[in-house]
């Protein structure tokens, strides 16, 4: 099949490229020069394991196309994936005015051969109605397509491995022909496919991350308790997960959700409430509790510091990826410079985007280690797998002061204790 991704972000760039590899022909297009020769040369621009040598290949095969022209791939298309962005605007609603400005540019190039336009971006319920009467509006006359939802679930840091082992593959659209061409498309994933109408597709996508941010707050909430009470949230977690209603993933506390979708999905699906006049009560705590596990984990280091002199380990919002939207690292990082601290850091990815909020603010070490050479603690606010089996007895010696704060529970406490730290943690 032939298709268009509009966007080259975590979801278009992944999507693109697996269904490259399934033997598709994809035209994936972006409105920067630069990044789209980038993206021509081999470079994903982000960091995602495995998304370099999949991009490789199948620009080897020839079977992915790069433009900045949507001349160039939508009248060639059977279906064209929309895949902007919807970041947050200041009172929480999504902003959709990239995949507005989308929907016009593919309207404008639509041709009399059927083409199934389906968003991937996350958008609010009732988004896709107006997309199709924009694409009514400046279509030709002669334009035959069809809307359609097709949200997406990859999370970043595994997307590629989750897109092609998707839990659901959810089709939403009133066209039956375009349904059909979906289902074509998605043929070679075994995962189950949901298909349904276009409002029902736009919700499961929002009641997913709002059920998984409502896990991670409740978690938090839980440490809280823990906290003040000397329980120890994981053994708490460990045994009220082992109900199967419940289960123990999605359940690990810590120093609160970042990244690009919960923050924001939580926020929009309350303005989306607002608007339909339903008590939104529920996803505000969990919103409020995101901002408390923050807030605690810092007043945490505030109150016990020993020095102003701070490492801080883990930038990126979740291990895996060099994205720091919305990652709690910035709100550690700004406080406690408010608050005078010395701040050094590292993390195997997230430097350079660091860098460009903070610049010489802060400074930068090349390892763990360096960076942690004569602080008077460190601070872990991302799970990277190479923290997880540091050499703590080099770390003690380097260290000013064996003090750590950890925001992601990666030690055990008695080891850490009998190692001789001060140990800070969440909710034990
Ligand atoms: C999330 C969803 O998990 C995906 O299913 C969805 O497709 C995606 O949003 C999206 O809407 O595009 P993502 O934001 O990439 O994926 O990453 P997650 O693994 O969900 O992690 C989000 C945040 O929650 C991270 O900051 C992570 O550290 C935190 N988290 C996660 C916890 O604090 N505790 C947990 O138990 C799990």
């Amino acid at each position: 099949m032939t298709l268009t991704v509009v966007g080259h972000g975590y979801v278009g760039l992944v999507s693109a490229c697996v269904f490259a590899d399934f033997g598709n022909e994809v035209y994936v297009i972006g409105r920067n020069k630069e990044k789209i020769n980038r993206l021509k040369n081999g470079d994903p621009i982000i960091f995602e394991p495995g998304l370099k040598e999949l991009l490789e290949k199948n620009l080897k095969a020839g079977r992915l196309h790069f433009t900045l022209d949507y001349q160039e791939a939508i009248p060639k298309s059977e279906i064209v994936f929309i895949t902007v962005g919807t970041p947050p605007k200041n009172n929480g609603e999504a902003d959709l005015s990239s995949v507005f400005e989308v929907a016009k540019n593919i309207a404008k190039n639509l041709s009399s051969h059927f083409t199934v336009v389906s968003c991937k971006s996350t958008v609010p319920v009732g988004t896709n109605k107006k997309v199709e009467e924009i694409i009514k509006k400046y279509a030709p006359k002669k334009a035959q397509f069809a809307v359609a939802s097709c949200p997406e679930f990859l999370r970043e840091g595994s997307a590629i491995a989750d897109t092609l082992n998707a839990d659901r593959i959810v089709i939403g659209s009133s066209s039956k022909k375009a349904i059909e061409i979906l289902l074509k498309l998605h043929q070679p994933f075994s995962s189950k496919k949901i298909v349904t109408d276009l409002a029902s597709a736009e919700l499961i996508k929002y009641a997913a991350n709002a059920i998984l941010a409502t896990k991670i707050s409740f978690s938090n909430l839980i440490a809280f308790y823990c906290e003040k009470t000397g329980a120890d949230v994981e053994k708490v977690l460990d045994a009220v997960g082992l109900d199967k209603r419940i289960g123990r993933i999605f359940m690990n506390p810590g120093v609160g959700y970042g990244g690009s979708c919960l923050p924001k999905d939580v926020l929009a699906l309350i303005d989306t409430g607002k608007k339909l006049n339903i008590d939104t009560s529920l996803l505000k705590a969990v919103d409020k509790v995101n901002y408390q596990a923050k807030e605690n984990f810092l007043q945490k280091i505030l109150k016990n510091k020993q020095g102003k002199n701070t490492a801080i380990l883990g930038l990126s919002f979740k291990p895996n990826t060099d994205d720091i939207r919305f990652a709690p690292s910035i709100f550690i990082i700004e406080n406690l410079l408010k608050h005078g601290f010395k701040i050094k850091v590292f993390d195997p990815e997230a430097m350079g985007n660091i860098r460009k909020i903070f610049g010489e603010k802060i400074e930068y070490a090349k390892n763990p280690y360096e960076a942690a050479k004569n602080a008077d603690q460190l601070i872990i606010l991302t799970e990277w797998n190479e923290f997880k089996q540091i050499d703590l007895k080099k770390l003690k010696k380097i260290l000013k002061k064996p003090v750590i704060f950890d925001g992601r529970n990666i030690y055990d406490p008695l080891l850490l204790k009998n190692l001789g730290f001060k140990y800070f943690s969440v909710g034990r």
